[in-house]
């Protein structure tokens, strides 16, 4: 079997993506050959404009070599970091008594720590492709058959090793390529599932603060019914209105969900009006009057300074305010009006026609649409109320009934006689 079949046949042997498996191999080979005493494969790395071997494959018959990967600098300084430059050969009788006009130098550190005596030197690089160096073989101290002095590398060493250097070369420069790949995939897979972890926890963390943000506003719009008088399901009914009328209107899902909870305070306000006004049982004087319908310009205040009670704060301030601008407080017309306000007055009105007050009784559901459709009294549909909406609500009359129906007031408890 020739050199190269050998080469060949030992390459195809080593599992893919094994760069130090095949690396160790050929230096084993190289040494065989050779008759080396130790050698050491070094691999080019590259990033950007940088340039450095690192140490892939270290061997030593006479002393223990370090397992641990080190790296040299590309640059002249050392023997291997010359050959990676400069891709030329290099033979060295004695690495201490390198002839003055070299450009390299031999680092005697390892000899040192281990006692190790390193003397001829063949340092030549391997290639990927006949102008792609991706690595270096340094080999050391040929034996002899006799033991004694090392000897000396020879030319003929390399052109016995030249004919698979690129099919070596190829072959490691692939293996690492997998190597890395599947160390990066790893790295990535790994920080995938980290950031998976990091997002179910912030995930989680969400909730909770969504959990506990919607449970502070129906506590905020709990307190102000309480301070104006209990009116049961009023606020969570008000909110259902107020979401389906949003839907039928078309709005998006993210403002059907936020009226969903901001409608329920649009009465806020209220717990800045002096209970003495608020539950007064006659008629309010003019003065009295002005303050009631301050509520809605405190209810504004109370809200906006929250990004998340935008909407809420701009229900607060303009569901008194009327379609064709007799309403309050800035008598604003139309479409000037906010969709949101405009579609809490129909679902406020409608919800307190169907609810019983002090001053009257509740009305069915066939005299409230009657009274939203054609007014009474106190209600004037045509000025009050987003025709567009007003229709949609006359349209769909019946699932506004139903969420009347779902979530009505239970009824008063009744002392057994
Ligand atoms: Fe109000």
């Amino acid at each position: 079997m020739s050199l190269l079949e050998q080469f060949v046949e030992f390459i195809e042997q080593v599992p893919v993506g094994s760069a130090r498996a095949m690396s160790d191999r050929v230096l084993s080979r190289c040494r065989e050959l050779t008759g080396a005493e130790a050698g050491t494969v070094f691999i080019l790395r590259r990033r950007g404009k940088l340039r450095w071997l690192e140490a892939m494959s270290s061997q030593n018959a006479v002393v223990p070599t370090r397992n641990e990967s080190f790296k040299v600098p590309v640059d002249e300084g050392s023997i291997a970091g010359y050959v990676a430059a400069s891709g030329r050969t290099v033979f060295i009788d004695d690495a201490y008594d390198i002839p003055a006009d070299r450009p390299y130098r031999f680092n005697p550190s390892f000899d040192r720590l281990t006692g190790f005596r390193t003397r001829s030197i063949l340092c030549f690089a391997l290639f990927s492709a006949p102008s792609r160096i991706i690595g270096t073989v340094q080999l050391i101290n040929r034996r002899g058959d006799l033991p004694g002095e090392p000897l000396n590398f020879l030319p003929d060493h390399v052109a016995m090793i030249a004919p698979v250097n690129l099919i070596v070369g190829r072959a490691i420069e692939r293996a690492d390529h997998l190597e890395r790949m599947a160390l990066k995939n790893e790295k990535l897979r790994q920080r995938n599932h980290e950031l998976v972890q990091e997002r179910r926890r912030v995930e989680a963390l969400r909730a909770e603060t969504e959990h506990a943000f919607m449970l502070s506003v129906g506590l905020l719009a709990r307190a102000s019914e309480l301070h104006d008088a209990d009116t049961g399901n009023h606020i969570l009914r008000v909110n259902e209105y107020a979401w389906l009328l949003a839907g039928l209107a078309g709005q998006p899902k993210a403002f059907c969900d936020e009226i969903r909870y901001s409608a329920a305070l649009h009465d806020v306000g209220k717990m800045s009006i002096d209970k003495a006004i608020l539950h007064k049982k006659g008629r309010l004087d003019a003065a009295e009057f002005r303050e009631m319908q301050r509520h809605t310009v405190y209810g504004y205040e109370i809200l906006k300074a929250s990004d998340r009670l935008l909407m809420a704060a701009e229900i607060a301030h303009c569901h008194h305010e009327q379609w064709t601008g007799q309403g309050y407080p800035r008598g604003l017309v139309g479409e000037a009006i906010p969709l949101s306000a405009r579609i809490v007055a129909i679902a406020d009105v409608y919800d307190a026609l169907r609810s019983e007050r002090p001053y009257k009784k509740g009305f069915g559901h066939a005299q409230s649409l009657e009274i939203m459709r054609n007014g009474d009294e106190r209600i004037d549909p045509i000025n009050h109320f987003d025709p567009a909406l007003l229709r949609l609500f006359a349209e769909h009359h019946q699932e506004f009934a139903e969420i009347w129906d779902r979530l009505r007031d239970a009824p008063p408890m009744t002392t057994p006689v």
